[in-house]
């Protein structure tokens, strides 16, 4: 990981080194916190952070699915991300993870008199699932895990106890020579990636999941107003695994992994089995908008 100068915590400025907390820290017992993953962008005209508004929109709706009272308000939050990222000497793409967590002081599994704090930092991260992912697309396999069912858990939370699960369906994916892993949900159908949404193309149309099962992803949201615009019909329905093994062209959408094509599932590989011409016109448009090259979504950036 590369070090930066300052971690925002609580409302001040730390120099990297010395953003540290208790042993006690009651999320790091029992994973109660909510985050985000957002990500800046170096523009033509600095560096600018993608959908700020909706990611601490995301955050906040978190805490209040598992029950955290944030201990600053939304509009505080928000321009910390701003304050941080001027405070630091980024040159190139940043990566960057607000969390808001129960602190120090209070045990046991009643977590409402935990202090509640929050954090925010930021590193230069380039493709999650590599340049060479981005390109030429990954291997997939079916995970033995089923995504967190929604009878158990809360899905619609960014919370970090979710990501027990998919830390791992992705141990288990890299561990066997795959890339990344797809979670089914129970009834067996296509939930999500283990960070990431799943999008596949058939006869010409765009299919993805409904967001049942899945968190409810800014990317893929994203690449559903794209594909509107250029023309492109969208479906959301439920894909079983095998129907992903006939398909045309098959990606990953996420704050992280962007828009990574697939190159096969279970070892069925998709299509030509390289990047497909629609994922690769999406690809562009999406990484146009990201870099602030494509003005009817200048919305979407806040500038640094
Ligand atoms: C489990 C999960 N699904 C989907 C996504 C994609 O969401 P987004 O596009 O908002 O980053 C993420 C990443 O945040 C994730 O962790």
């Amino acid at each position: 990981m590369t070090e930066a100068k300052y971690i925002w915590m609580d409302g001040e400025l730390v120099p990297w080194r010395d953003a540290k907390i208790h042993v006690l820290t009651h999320t790091l017992h029992y994973g109660n916190a909510v985050f985000e993953g957002t990500r800046a962008y170096q523009t033509d005209r600095g560096l600018a952070i993608f959908r700020l508004e909706e990611h601490c929109k995301r955050l906040f709706n978190s805490a209040k699915i598992v029950a955290i009272e944030p201990n600053f308000d939304y509009e505080t939050v928000k321009n910390a991300h701003i304050e941080l990222l001027r405070s630091n000497d980024f040159s190139s793409n940043v990566y960057i993870r607000p969390l808001i967590y129960l602190g120090y002081g209070v045990m046991g599994l009643y977590h409402s008199h935990a202090p509640v704090n929050t954090m925010i930092a930021a590193w230069e991260w380039g493709a999650y699932l590599g340049e060479e992912g981005l390109e030429n697309g990954i291997r997939l396999c079916t995970s033995s895990i089923t995504r967190n069912p929604n009878r158990s858990t809360f899905g619609k939370a960014k919370a970090a106890a979710n990501y027990l699960n998919s830390q791992m369906a992705k141990y288990e994916a890299i561990e066997n020579g795959f890339e990344e892993a797809l979670m089914l949900d129970e009834n067996g159908f296509a939930a999500e990636g283990t960070g990431e949404c799943l999008f596949i193309v058939r006869d010409g149309k765009l299919i993805s999941p409904p967001n049942d099962n899945s968190l409810e992803s800014i990317t893929q949201a994203t690449v559903i107003e794209l594909a509107g615009e250029m023309g492109i019909e969208v479906q959301r329905r439920n894909i079983t695994r095998d129907e992903i093994y006939i398909c045309d062209e098959a990606f990953l959408t996420g704050t992280a992994a962007e828009i990574t094509p697939i190159n096969s599932l279970d070892h069925r590989v998709i299509g030509n089995g390289r990047r497909g011409e629609m994922t690769k016109a999406i690809q562009d448009a999406y990484f146009d908008i990201v870099y602030g090259r494509d003005e009817k979504y200048a919305r979407y950036l806040t500038y640094i």
